[in-house]
C-alpha cells in the first residue's frame, strides 16, 4: 500500500508542474509518511507538492492530536518541503475563526473547477464508524453543506474539527482512501459492496468513480 502510494505520488509530480493534495490525519497515514520520507526522498518531486488537509482537530499545531503535528513529525521534518507549500488549518484559533481562515485559504490558493476549489488528490481515511475527513455519521448533513468546509464534532470526545465538505472532496481529480485494520473491514465491505443502509456512512458519500481504496489485508473481509 505504502509503496503504491509512493509510486502514485512520484508519477503525479513527474507529470505535473504543481500537485495540490489534501492530506488525511489519524494514525494510518503515519506509517505511509514514514516510508515516503525514507524511500521516496529522491523519486518524488517534493517541491512541486502543495500540502493542505482534509480536516484538522481544533488544537494547537504542536498538540499530539494535531494532524499537522503528525505530518510534520513523520514527513515535513524529514524532507525538503518548503513552509510556503504548507497550508495548515489554524487549529489554535477558535473553531469559527479557523473555519473562516481555511475557507479563504482553499478559495484563494487552489485552481477552480466548476467554480469549486480543485485538489489534484484528496487523501482520506475512514473511521471504524464510517466517518471520513471529520464528517461523522451523527451529523452526516455536513457532507452536503453549501460551504467549502464546516466544523465537525467528534461523537464521543466532543472535539471540534475543521473539515472539508463533500462538494470539495468530490470535486477532486482523484481521491485515495487509505484504510487498514480489522476494525474497519465490516464497514469497508458494507460500503464497497453497497450492503444494507451503507449510505448512512459519510465514507459512502465519496464519489466512487474517482476513488482508489488502498486496503491492507486486515481491512478486507475474509
Ligand atoms: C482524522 C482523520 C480521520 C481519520 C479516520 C481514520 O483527523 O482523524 O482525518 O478521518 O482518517 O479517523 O483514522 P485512523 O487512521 O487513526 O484509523
Amino acid at each position: 500500500m505504502a509503496r503504491f502510494f509512493g509510486d502514485y505520488l512520484s508519477s503525479l509530480t513527474q507529470e505535473n508542474e504543481q500537485v495540490n493534495i489534501a492530506l488525511s490525519g489519524g494514525s494510518t497515514p503515519e506509517t505511509i509518511f514514514d516510508m515516503l520520507s525514507q524511500e521516496y526522498r529522491e523519486t518524488v518531486n517534493w517541491d512541486k507538492i502543495r500540502f493542505f488537509w482534509g480536516d484538522e482537530r481544533c488544537v494547537p499545531p504542536g498538540d499530539p492530536e494535531s494532524n499537522f503535528n503528525m505530518t510534520h513529525q513523520h514527513l515535513f521534518s524529514l524532507l525538503p518541503v518548503s513552509e510556503n507549500n504548507i497550508f495548515r488549518i489554524k487549529g489554535e484559533l477558535p473553531p469559527q475563526e479557523a473555519l473562516k481562515d481555511y475557507r479563504e485559504v482553499i478559495d484563494n490558493e487552489l485552481p477552480k473547477n466548476g467554480g469549486l476549489p480543485l485538489f489534484d488528490v484528496v487523501l482520506l481515511g475512514m473511521g471504524d464508524d464510517g466517518h471520513t475527513a471529520s464528517v461523522f455519521p451523527h451529523e452526516i448533513d455536513l457532507w452536503d453543506s453549501s460551504e467549502l468546509c464546516e466544523i465537525g464534532t467528534h461523537p464521543t470526545s466532543g472535539q471540534k474539527r475543521v473539515t472539508l465538505t463533500g462538494k470539495v472532496i468530490n470535486n477532486a481529480r482523484e481521491i485515495v482512501f487509505l484504510v487498514t485494520g480489522k476494525n474497519k473491514a465490516e464497514k469497508v465491505d458494507e460500503i464497497l459492496n453497497e450492503k444494507g443502509d451503507y449510505q448512512k456512512y459519510p465514507a459512502a458519500r465519496v464519489n466512487r468513480d474517482k476513488s482508489l481504496w488502498l486496503l491492507d489485508q486486515e481491512a478486507v473481509v475474509s
